[in-house]
């Protein structure tokens, strides 16, 4: 591996580094924190934290009811909003996006109304062995209503998707491949274009969880060719509590509502009712709506910075990480390096001979590093890697090369301390 330059100018962690105040803090012993768990959830920059205390001070008030000012506001914050998402994601129309409170609640929306208005026993549903639980869960309930098959796709040495194997499990009875665009754990980034224009190839449908894709790269759901993306506001800088289904319109059109309630009718009567117009056919109840606006300013935040600024920088970062922990012995390090597949996903997940996950990430943490451990909501890849967990630092735009050398640094020690004593 050539050694990586750190000479590379005003760095963007430079640059947006004071935007996030929780990362200046000390951590309980006084030392500089290192937040190295983006992928489980970002940090919030200080234009989120405005865009939510200004909408509380400012325009709090229930959307698309009242007569009055505030309503008119809020309704037009919490569309613009959505507007938001439609662009950042490239959207024939707002009407297209459906919030929903997370990336998991879209997913069981696509299998509730659309899966179980066109599956039939015997139809087939390919996901693959990386999906996070989000992304199998809702199948498997939708397979024990109507008796569809769930095949997956297996993964390949290097641990990326193995494009031989979906091409093999892909037929005329495939009706939906739902996949992950950059998986949590491996980080590999599936080739998203292809898999849809294969799928469509045998009049399947395709899914993409880009829960881990949307804050590093540019979006296009044209440019995907796929037919439904799932995203969350919490993994893009924005609040909990709220993500978003993109679906083509008439898609949307044809399926039938989930939930029911106030603000997804037209009209109730007493036996039965009609339904409101998209998007809001799918939005039963009050929604999130500070948290929508939330989500809104974060997408403003991230397309100010460029998406092509920050796929570079942390792919810079990416290579530096896989250097330093390739030098430390008995590591193992699951999915593609940067070589292997340059546009993989900002973060490393990996194994030490007999150091379990759990004491390095409780070790790390007495030094101020936040990693995650454990099997990332991915149970059975981990199976599939004869392992019940694993330890995972995951980068942002405002990681900074110290903070890595300082995570290589006390990992060594870690490990150095449990092959002494352990
Ligand atoms: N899915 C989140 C993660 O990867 C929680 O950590």
């Amino acid at each position: 591996m050539t050694t990586l330059s750190r000479d590379v100018g005003v760095t963007l962690a430079e640059r947006t580094r004071s935007d996030f105040p929780i990362l200046d803090q000390l951590d309980s012993q006084g030392g500089p924190l290192v937040y190295l768990d983006h992928a489980a959830t970002s940090q919030k920059p200080q234009a989120v934290l405005d865009a939510l205390r200004g909408y509380y001070s400012n325009d709090n008030a229930n959307v698309h009811r009242g007569a009055h000012q505030l309503s008119a506001r809020a309704t037009e914050a919490f569309e613009g909003a959505r507007a938001a998402v439609a662009r950042f994601v490239g959207a024939a129309g707002p009407d297209e996006v459906v919030f929903t409170r997370n990336a998991t609640e879209a997913i069981n929306l696509v299998a509730r109304t659309w899966g179980d208005a066109n599956l039939q026993a015997g139809d087939e549903v390919l996901l693959s062995v990386m999906e996070h639980h989000s992304n199998l869960v809702p199948w498997q309930q939708l397979a024990q209503r109507t008796g569809c098959v769930l095949r997956h796709v297996g993964i390949t040495e290097s641990g990326e998707l193995d494009l031989d194997d979906l091409r093999q499990q892909l037929n005329k009875r495939t009706r939906l491949v739902s996949l992950v665009h950059i998986s949590n754990t491996l980080g590999c980034r599936n080739p998203v274009e292809e898999i849809a224009a294969l799928a469509h190839g045998v009049g399947a449908l395709m899914l993409v969880d880009a829960c881990q894709s949307l804050a590093h790269q540019s979006t296009d759901v044209n440019q995907l060719g796929v037919d439904f993306l799932v995203g969350s506001s919490h993994k893009l800088c924005g609040p909990t509590g709220m993500g978003f289904l993109w679906a083509r319109k008439d898609l949307l059109d044809a399926m039938p509502p989930f939930l029911g309630g106030g603000e997804m009718i037209q009209d109730v009567f007493l036996d039965h009712s009609t339904w409101a117009a998209l998007p809001h056919k799918f939005e039963a109840g009050t929604p999130a709506i500070g948290e929508a606006v939330g989500m809104g300013a974060a997408i403003t935040y991230l397309e100010a910075l460029g998406l092509e600024q920050i796929a570079a920088w942390e792919a810079q970062l990416t290579r530096y990480l896989f250097q330093q922990l390739d030098s430390i012995e008995g590591l193992r390090i699951l999915g593609p390096t940067p070589e292997q597949q340059p546009g993989r996903g900002a973060l490393a997940t990996f194994l030490v001979d007999g150091v379990h996950a759990n004491d390095i990430a409780s070790m790390l943490d007495l030094a101020g590093i936040c990693i995650r451990s454990g099997h990332h909501c991915c149970q059975p890849l981990h199976r599939h890697f004869k392992v019940t967990g694993s330890a995972r630092a995951s980068l942002s735009f405002t990681t900074t090369f110290e903070e890595i050398d300082r995570f290589a640094a006390e990992l060594q020690g870690v490990i150095a301390f449990f092959r002494e004593h352990g």
